[in-house]
């Protein structure tokens, strides 16, 4: 028996923008915007759709929504914006997860109980919530069809990287517009678009899955083999980067209903240690991982095999050639892994928080005792998922 559940309304396509006042309504409406949604003019055309509806925005909740910076913002917010009746979320992954931090109504309005909430799992300090419209600008976190929030928390020690998982944090809806994210530089198309394709991975090779998870995974994983090259040859094309955006919020579709798996776990470490970008770190390792799961389940096999039209070997040497040919090392030694060490890191990354929902994960497995759970452990420039 499987279920399968996703809640988010996605509305797609050029012009999607300026009809966001129709997803509004006549509700009272709070912006959480990227700080350069001022001077690229983004917040003004919000401005003139909405009217005296936008009661207030924030554009300071980046870049990455740690503890201490969304402690003042969420008090702030609940403060002198409780009369918010919808959040717009106008970002990348980071303003949509600190948008879900604002949407959680503790029952004194104060963020240490939201952090009880998140810590001890105090579902009983939630005393309610205000509906979230996600607006991506960027095509790969997959955040605006996902419940879950990351807040980091540099200042502890060792870093945490906590999650906020709620029923009432799935976003209604998402806004797809490709004229947002025809403007993203070459690196940031790059990054985001891998961490949509291991997010594709990483649902079909899951516990998790489902026939309906693994059948988004496809589309996603197609989808974004055949148009990421595209989109960096031709970045002003809006076509290529409408079929980004929905490849990229298919795979979100995936893993909103498995979380992530092993290549995710494995990229932690890399990005604390050494600040690899966290799309680089997430995909690097996805065709050793494909090699490693071959044969493990015949449904897997099949969905891998529907990704390239090929057996899975055949597919797995073609993902390493297709990273390559966009200029990611797929050699763990060319990612500060040491010769004979990526056996020790894997076995570590299956015992993550993430690892485990890898099908080749020993169920059951738990972190090491004394050692802090791969999964949780950051530091500024960390990837989320
Ligand atoms: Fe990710």
């Amino acid at each position: 028996m499987w279920n399968y559940f996703n809640p988010v309304g996605i509305h797609g396509g050029r012009g999607q923008f300026e009809q966001i006042q129709r997803l509004v309504g006549r509700r009272r409406v709070f912006v959480a915007a990227f700080p350069e949604s001022v001077e690229q003019g983004w917040l003004a055309r919000l401005e003139s759709q909405l009217g005296s509806r936008l009661v207030g925005a924030a554009t300071d909740l980046g870049p990455l929504p740690s503890r201490r910076a969304l402690k003042p913002a969420y008090e702030r917010f609940w403060t002198q914006h409780a009369d918010t009746e919808v959040i717009l979320a106008l970002g990348g992954g980071s303003v949509m997860d600190a948008a879900k931090v604002l949407m959680v109504r503790t029952l004194d309005r104060s963020f240490d109980q939201l952090m009880q909430v998140i810590t001890s799992g105090r579902r009983d300090l939630v005393a309610g919530s205000v509906p979230l419209i996600c607006i991506p600008t960027t095509a790969g976190t997959g955040s605006e069809v996902t419940p879950w929030a990351t807040v980091w928390d540099p200042q502890a020690d060792p870093p945490v990287k906590h999650s906020l998982h709620l029923s009432v944090t799935w976003p209604e809806a998402a806004v797809l517009d490709p004229e947002l994210t025809v403007g993203l530089p070459p690196a940031q198309t790059l990054h985001t678009g891998l961490d949509a394709l291991s997010h594709s991975f990483e649902a079909i090779w899951n516990r998790n899955r489902n026939p309906v998870s693994t059948s988004h995974a496809i589309g996603a994983a197609r989808g974004i083999l055949d148009t990421l090259p595209r989109v960096l040859e031709q970045p002003r094309s809006l076509a290529l980067r409408e079929r980004m955006a929905a490849a990229s919020t298919q795979a979100g579709l995936a893993f909103s209903n498995t979380q992530t798996a092993l290549a995710h776990s494995l990229s932690y470490d890399l990005t604390m240690q050494q600040g690899t970008p966290h799309g680089i770190a997430c995909s690097f390792s996805l065709p050793r991982i494909m090699a490693m799961v071959a044969g493990m389940e015949p449904d897997i096999d099949r969905a891998l095999q529907a990704v390239f039209d090929a057996p899975v070997a055949a597919g797995a040497e073609r993902l390493e050639r297709f990273l390559q040919s966009l200029g990611v090392a797929t050699d763990p030694a060319d990612h500060g892994i040491p010769p004979g060490d990526w056996e020790r890191r894997v076995a570590e990354a299956c015992a993550g928080q993430r690892g485990r929902n890898f099908v080749g994960a020993a169920a059951g497995l738990e972190p090491e005792p004394g050692k802090p759970d791969p999964a949780t452990r950051c530091e500024l420039g960390a990837g989320v998922a």
